[in-house]
Protein backbone atom coordinates (compact mmCIF):
# COMPACT_ATOMS: atom_id res chain seq x y z
CA UNK A 1 0.00 0.00 0.00
CA UNK A 2 1.40 3.87 -1.07
CA UNK A 3 2.32 5.85 2.21
CA UNK A 4 -0.22 8.80 1.62
CA UNK A 5 1.28 11.74 3.49
CA UNK A 6 -2.10 14.07 5.11
CA UNK A 7 -2.28 16.90 5.98
CA UNK A 8 -1.79 17.06 9.37
CA UNK A 9 1.70 15.32 9.06
CA UNK A 10 2.81 17.81 6.97
CA UNK A 11 1.60 20.31 9.68
CA UNK A 12 3.73 18.67 11.46
CA UNK A 13 7.02 18.46 9.04
CA UNK A 14 6.51 22.28 8.24
CA UNK A 15 6.62 23.45 12.05
CA UNK A 16 9.60 21.21 12.91
CA UNK A 17 11.06 22.77 9.96
CA UNK A 18 10.01 26.20 11.33
CA UNK A 19 11.23 25.71 14.32
CA UNK A 20 7.49 26.13 15.69
CA UNK A 21 6.07 25.61 18.67
CA UNK A 22 3.09 23.89 17.48
CA UNK A 23 0.71 26.77 17.94
CA UNK A 24 0.92 27.35 13.42
CA UNK A 25 -0.19 23.49 12.77
CA UNK A 26 -2.81 23.90 15.04
CA UNK A 27 -4.16 27.28 13.34
CA UNK A 28 -3.81 25.87 9.63
CA UNK A 29 -5.48 22.39 10.99
CA UNK A 30 -8.67 24.30 12.13
CA UNK A 31 -8.45 26.23 8.59
CA UNK A 32 -8.48 22.49 7.21
CA UNK A 33 -11.92 21.81 9.50
CA UNK A 34 -13.49 24.87 8.11
CA UNK A 35 -12.79 23.57 4.54
CA UNK A 36 -14.36 20.24 5.82
CA UNK A 37 -17.45 21.68 7.17
CA UNK A 38 -17.92 24.22 4.58
CA UNK A 39 -17.37 21.87 1.46
CA UNK A 40 -20.38 19.70 3.36
CA UNK A 41 -22.67 22.51 3.52
CA UNK A 42 -22.29 23.54 -0.09
CA UNK A 43 -22.60 20.46 -1.59
CA UNK A 44 -26.06 20.20 0.71
CA UNK A 45 -26.85 23.81 0.32
CA UNK A 46 -29.25 22.88 -2.79
CA UNK A 47 -31.27 20.57 -0.83
CA UNK A 48 -31.82 22.34 2.55
CA UNK A 49 -32.97 25.90 1.01
CA UNK A 50 -29.34 27.14 1.45
CA UNK A 51 -28.93 28.49 -2.14
CA UNK A 52 -30.02 32.22 -2.58
CA UNK A 53 -29.68 35.74 -0.57
CA UNK A 54 -30.77 36.65 2.82
CA UNK A 55 -32.20 40.26 1.89
CA UNK A 56 -28.99 42.31 3.43
CA UNK A 57 -26.00 43.73 2.05
CA UNK A 58 -22.56 43.74 3.37
CA UNK A 59 -19.98 46.02 3.79
CA UNK A 60 -18.68 46.15 0.85
CA UNK A 61 -22.03 47.17 -0.60
CA UNK A 62 -22.74 43.40 -2.62
CA UNK A 63 -25.43 40.91 -2.03
CA UNK A 64 -25.16 38.37 0.73
CA UNK A 65 -26.11 35.03 0.18
CA UNK A 66 -27.00 32.29 3.10
CA UNK A 67 -23.55 30.63 2.48
CA UNK A 68 -21.74 33.74 2.74
CA UNK A 69 -23.11 34.07 6.15
CA UNK A 70 -22.70 30.34 6.98
CA UNK A 71 -19.44 30.46 5.71
CA UNK A 72 -18.44 33.63 8.03
CA UNK A 73 -20.08 32.11 11.32
CA UNK A 74 -17.87 28.64 10.55
CA UNK A 75 -14.68 30.18 10.77
CA UNK A 76 -15.51 32.34 13.67
CA UNK A 77 -16.75 29.65 15.39
CA UNK A 78 -13.61 27.43 14.55
CA UNK A 79 -11.47 29.33 16.04
CA UNK A 80 -13.52 30.89 18.60
CA UNK A 81 -11.46 28.48 21.17
CA UNK A 82 -8.00 28.71 20.10
CA UNK A 83 -6.02 30.54 22.41
CA UNK A 84 -3.31 31.00 19.89
CA UNK A 85 -5.44 33.51 17.35
CA UNK A 86 -6.69 36.86 18.82
CA UNK A 87 -8.65 38.05 16.10
CA UNK A 88 -10.13 37.80 12.78
CA UNK A 89 -10.27 40.26 9.92
CA UNK A 90 -13.51 38.53 7.46
CA UNK A 91 -14.60 40.29 4.43
CA UNK A 92 -17.96 39.62 5.86
CA UNK A 93 -17.23 41.82 8.82
CA UNK A 94 -16.33 45.84 9.13
CA UNK A 95 -14.86 45.77 11.79
CA UNK A 96 -11.98 43.15 13.09
CA UNK A 97 -13.66 40.32 15.42
CA UNK A 98 -11.77 39.68 18.32
CA UNK A 99 -11.95 36.00 20.08
CA UNK A 100 -12.89 36.02 23.35
CA UNK A 101 -10.35 35.21 25.96
CA UNK A 102 -7.35 35.11 23.47
CA UNK A 103 -5.60 38.67 24.56
CA UNK A 104 -2.29 36.73 24.22
CA UNK A 105 -2.92 34.61 21.43
CA UNK A 106 0.28 35.40 18.91
CA UNK A 107 -1.49 34.96 15.84
CA UNK A 108 -4.06 37.10 13.97
CA UNK A 109 -5.86 35.73 10.35
CA UNK A 110 -7.64 37.87 7.87
CA UNK A 111 -10.34 35.58 5.58
CA UNK A 112 -12.39 35.41 2.88
CA UNK A 113 -14.77 32.69 3.76
CA UNK A 114 -16.65 32.41 0.64
CA UNK A 115 -14.88 33.56 -2.54
CA UNK A 116 -16.51 33.10 -5.61
CA UNK A 117 -19.94 33.13 -3.73
CA UNK A 118 -21.72 34.38 -6.84
CA UNK A 119 -21.05 30.64 -8.22
CA UNK A 120 -22.92 29.34 -5.57
CA UNK A 121 -26.68 28.63 -7.80
CA UNK A 122 -24.66 27.17 -10.81
CA UNK A 123 -22.79 24.77 -8.87
CA UNK A 124 -19.24 26.58 -9.90
CA UNK A 125 -15.99 26.80 -7.81
CA UNK A 126 -15.53 28.94 -4.93
CA UNK A 127 -12.94 28.90 -2.33
CA UNK A 128 -11.56 30.03 0.90
CA UNK A 129 -8.84 32.45 1.43
CA UNK A 130 -6.74 32.83 4.57
CA UNK A 131 -3.41 34.61 5.56
CA UNK A 132 -2.16 34.01 9.00
CA UNK A 133 0.52 36.59 10.12
CA UNK A 134 1.93 36.57 13.60
CA UNK A 135 0.36 39.81 15.43
CA UNK A 136 2.65 42.62 16.59
CA UNK A 137 1.46 43.82 19.99
CA UNK A 138 2.69 41.93 22.80
CA UNK A 139 -0.52 41.37 25.29
CA UNK A 140 -4.06 42.64 25.30
CA UNK A 141 -6.47 42.39 22.66
CA UNK A 142 -4.86 43.00 19.23
CA UNK A 143 -4.74 46.20 17.54
CA UNK A 144 -5.67 47.55 14.31
CA UNK A 145 -2.23 47.66 13.26
CA UNK A 146 -2.00 43.87 13.89
CA UNK A 147 -3.98 43.11 10.98
CA UNK A 148 -2.42 46.03 8.80
CA UNK A 149 0.62 44.23 7.82
CA UNK A 150 2.12 44.06 4.39
CA UNK A 151 1.55 40.34 3.00
CA UNK A 152 5.44 39.82 3.21
CA UNK A 153 4.88 39.07 7.15
CA UNK A 154 2.91 35.96 6.58
CA UNK A 155 3.73 33.02 8.33
CA UNK A 156 1.44 31.34 6.23
CA UNK A 157 -1.39 31.73 3.41
CA UNK A 158 -3.57 29.45 1.62
CA UNK A 159 -6.66 28.86 0.50
CA UNK A 160 -9.59 25.50 0.05
CA UNK A 161 -11.03 25.47 -3.14
CA UNK A 162 -14.30 23.80 -3.66
CA UNK A 163 -15.52 22.56 -6.74
CA UNK A 164 -15.61 18.57 -8.07
CA UNK A 165 -13.04 17.90 -5.64
CA UNK A 166 -12.21 19.82 -2.33
CA UNK A 167 -8.60 21.03 -2.13
CA UNK A 168 -6.60 23.31 0.23
CA UNK A 169 -3.29 24.51 -0.76
CA UNK A 170 -0.76 26.55 1.11
CA UNK A 171 2.64 27.72 1.86
CA UNK A 172 4.16 28.00 5.43
CA UNK A 173 7.16 29.81 3.79
CA UNK A 174 8.69 26.86 2.21
CA UNK A 175 7.18 25.16 -0.43
CA UNK A 176 3.52 25.11 -1.56
CA UNK A 177 2.00 21.91 -1.19
CA UNK A 178 -1.41 20.82 -2.78
CA UNK A 179 -4.03 18.06 -0.55
CA UNK A 180 -6.92 16.62 -1.75
CA UNK A 181 -10.17 15.95 0.47
CA UNK A 182 -11.03 11.88 0.88
CA UNK A 183 -14.86 13.21 1.42
CA UNK A 184 -15.26 9.44 2.76
CA UNK A 185 -12.77 9.73 5.66
CA UNK A 186 -12.61 13.44 5.84
CA UNK A 187 -9.03 13.48 5.71
CA UNK A 188 -7.03 15.55 3.15
CA UNK A 189 -3.98 13.86 1.54
CA UNK A 190 -1.23 15.32 -0.41
CA UNK A 191 -1.62 15.00 -3.92
CA UNK A 192 0.50 17.93 -5.30
CA UNK A 193 3.36 18.28 -3.80
CA UNK A 194 5.94 21.42 -4.01
CA UNK A 195 3.94 23.08 -6.78
CA UNK A 196 5.58 25.37 -9.68
CA UNK A 197 3.95 27.10 -11.25
CA UNK A 198 4.79 26.41 -15.09
CA UNK A 199 6.12 29.32 -17.31
CA UNK A 200 5.67 30.10 -21.02
CA UNK A 201 2.29 28.68 -21.19
CA UNK A 202 -1.06 28.30 -20.00
CA UNK A 203 -4.08 30.39 -20.04
CA UNK A 204 -5.20 34.56 -19.19
CA UNK A 205 -7.96 35.21 -16.70
CA UNK A 206 -9.88 38.43 -16.75
CA UNK A 207 -13.62 39.76 -17.37
CA UNK A 208 -12.93 41.44 -20.35
CA UNK A 209 -16.86 42.48 -20.23
CA UNK A 210 -15.06 45.58 -18.54
CA UNK A 211 -12.82 46.77 -20.92
CA UNK A 212 -14.99 50.31 -21.47
CA UNK A 213 -14.08 50.97 -17.80
CA UNK A 214 -10.33 50.71 -18.34
CA UNK A 215 -7.82 53.02 -19.07
CA UNK A 216 -5.90 52.57 -22.72
CA UNK A 217 -3.08 51.19 -21.46
CA UNK A 218 -5.10 48.50 -20.22
CA UNK A 219 -7.31 47.95 -22.66
CA UNK A 220 -4.44 47.50 -25.16
CA UNK A 221 -2.38 45.41 -22.77
CA UNK A 222 -5.38 42.99 -22.61
CA UNK A 223 -6.00 42.81 -26.09
CA UNK A 224 -2.74 41.91 -26.45
CA UNK A 225 -3.35 38.80 -24.68
CA UNK A 226 -6.73 38.16 -26.72
CA UNK A 227 -4.96 38.43 -29.68
CA UNK A 228 -1.87 36.35 -28.84
CA UNK A 229 0.46 38.97 -29.50
CA UNK A 230 2.36 38.84 -26.36
CA UNK A 231 6.13 38.21 -26.04
CA UNK A 232 5.36 35.57 -23.22
CA UNK A 233 3.35 33.24 -25.57
CA UNK A 234 0.04 32.75 -26.69
CA UNK A 235 -2.65 32.34 -24.10
CA UNK A 236 -5.90 31.17 -24.10
CA UNK A 237 -9.06 32.54 -22.13
CA UNK A 238 -10.40 31.16 -19.00
CA UNK A 239 -12.56 32.64 -16.43
CA UNK A 240 -14.14 31.04 -13.92
CA UNK A 241 -15.20 34.39 -11.90
CA UNK A 242 -14.06 32.76 -8.68
CA UNK A 243 -10.68 33.97 -7.63
CA UNK A 244 -9.90 30.73 -6.16
CA UNK A 245 -10.58 28.82 -9.04
CA UNK A 246 -8.93 31.19 -11.64
CA UNK A 247 -5.49 31.10 -9.48
CA UNK A 248 -5.67 27.55 -8.55
CA UNK A 249 -5.52 27.12 -12.74
CA UNK A 250 -3.02 29.48 -13.03
CA UNK A 251 -0.60 27.91 -10.11
CA UNK A 252 -1.25 24.78 -11.85
CA UNK A 253 -0.97 25.45 -15.64
CA UNK A 254 0.53 29.16 -15.82
CA UNK A 255 -0.27 32.03 -17.31
CA UNK A 256 -1.99 35.02 -15.69
CA UNK A 257 -5.14 36.24 -13.71
CA UNK A 258 -5.63 39.82 -13.81
CA UNK A 259 -8.32 42.22 -12.14
CA UNK A 260 -7.27 45.83 -13.67
CA UNK A 261 -8.04 49.15 -11.62
CA UNK A 262 -10.83 51.35 -13.34
CA UNK A 263 -11.06 54.83 -14.80
CA UNK A 264 -13.46 55.48 -11.96
CA UNK A 265 -12.46 53.11 -9.57
CA UNK A 266 -8.17 52.96 -9.64
CA UNK A 267 -8.58 50.48 -6.88
CA UNK A 268 -10.35 47.85 -8.75
CA UNK A 269 -12.31 45.37 -6.90
CA UNK A 270 -10.25 42.64 -5.03
CA UNK A 271 -9.51 43.27 -1.59
CA UNK A 272 -5.57 43.16 -0.29
CA UNK A 273 -5.31 41.65 3.16
CA UNK A 274 -7.89 38.89 2.74
CA UNK A 275 -7.53 38.10 -1.44
CA UNK A 276 -4.23 39.63 -2.52
CA UNK A 277 -1.69 39.05 -0.29
CA UNK A 278 -2.44 35.52 1.00
CA UNK A 279 -2.78 34.53 -3.00
CA UNK A 280 0.00 36.35 -3.74
CA UNK A 281 2.13 34.83 -1.15
CA UNK A 282 1.15 31.43 -2.63
CA UNK A 283 2.02 32.33 -5.70
CA UNK A 284 5.63 34.04 -5.19
CA UNK A 285 6.70 30.99 -2.92
CA UNK A 286 5.45 29.17 -6.00
CA UNK A 287 7.85 30.76 -8.45
CA UNK A 288 5.76 33.27 -9.94
CA UNK A 289 4.83 36.68 -9.26
CA UNK A 290 2.42 39.52 -8.01
CA UNK A 291 1.99 42.90 -8.72
CA UNK A 292 -0.63 45.69 -8.57
CA UNK A 293 0.79 47.38 -12.17
CA UNK A 294 3.36 48.85 -10.17
CA UNK A 295 4.13 47.43 -6.63
CA UNK A 296 4.86 44.20 -5.42
CA UNK A 297 1.56 42.74 -4.26
CA UNK A 298 3.76 41.96 -1.02
CA UNK A 299 5.48 45.03 0.15
CA UNK A 300 1.72 47.10 0.14
CA UNK A 301 0.89 47.89 3.86
CA UNK A 302 -2.96 48.41 3.60
CA UNK A 303 -4.04 51.63 5.76
CA UNK A 304 -7.16 50.00 5.84
CA UNK A 305 -9.05 46.51 6.73
CA UNK A 306 -10.94 46.59 3.29
CA UNK A 307 -8.77 47.79 0.90
CA UNK A 308 -8.88 47.16 -2.54
CA UNK A 309 -5.92 46.76 -5.15
CA UNK A 310 -5.54 46.18 -9.16
CA UNK A 311 -5.25 42.56 -9.00
CA UNK A 312 -2.33 41.03 -11.81
CA UNK A 313 -1.33 37.50 -10.46
CA UNK A 314 0.97 34.32 -12.07
CA UNK A 315 3.94 32.99 -13.35
CA UNK A 316 7.01 35.06 -13.70
CA UNK A 317 7.06 36.08 -17.72
CA UNK A 318 3.24 36.41 -17.76
CA UNK A 319 3.59 39.13 -15.08
CA UNK A 320 6.57 41.08 -16.44
CA UNK A 321 5.13 41.57 -19.82
CA UNK A 322 1.98 42.76 -17.60
CA UNK A 323 4.32 45.23 -16.19
CA UNK A 324 6.03 46.17 -19.26
CA UNK A 325 3.08 47.24 -21.34
CA UNK A 326 1.72 48.96 -18.42
CA UNK A 327 4.58 51.39 -17.94
O1 LIG B 1 -14.50 38.08 -4.25
C1 LIG B 1 -14.62 38.82 -5.38
C2 LIG B 1 -14.94 37.97 -6.57
O2 LIG B 1 -16.14 37.26 -6.42
C3 LIG B 1 -13.84 37.00 -7.01
O3 LIG B 1 -13.96 35.74 -6.47
C4 LIG B 1 -13.99 36.97 -8.50
O4 LIG B 1 -12.79 36.64 -9.14
C5 LIG B 1 -14.44 38.34 -8.82
O5 LIG B 1 -15.08 38.86 -7.67
C6 LIG B 1 -15.35 38.37 -9.98
O6 LIG B 1 -15.64 39.67 -10.28
P1 LIG B 1 -16.40 40.07 -11.61
O7 LIG B 1 -17.77 39.53 -11.48
O8 LIG B 1 -16.36 41.56 -11.57
O9 LIG B 1 -15.64 39.51 -12.75
MN1 LIG C 1 -13.60 36.99 -2.70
Amino acid sequence: MTNRLTLSEQFFRDQASANASGGLSTVLNRFSLAGRMLASEIMRAGFVGKLGYTGTINVQDENVRALDVISNETIIQVFENIPMVSGIASEEMEDVHLLPGCDNGKYVISCDPLDGSGNVDVAGQMGTIFGIYRRLSTSGPPTLADFLQPGRNLVAAGYVLYGPCTMMVYTAGGPVNGFTLDRSIGTFFLTHPDLQIPEGCGNYSINEANEKKWDDKTAAMVRAFRQQETQCGKRSARYAGALVGDFHRTLLKGGIYMYPGEIKKPEGKLRLLYENAPLAFVCERAGGAATNGKQRILDITPSKLHERTPLYLGSKGDVAEVMRRLA
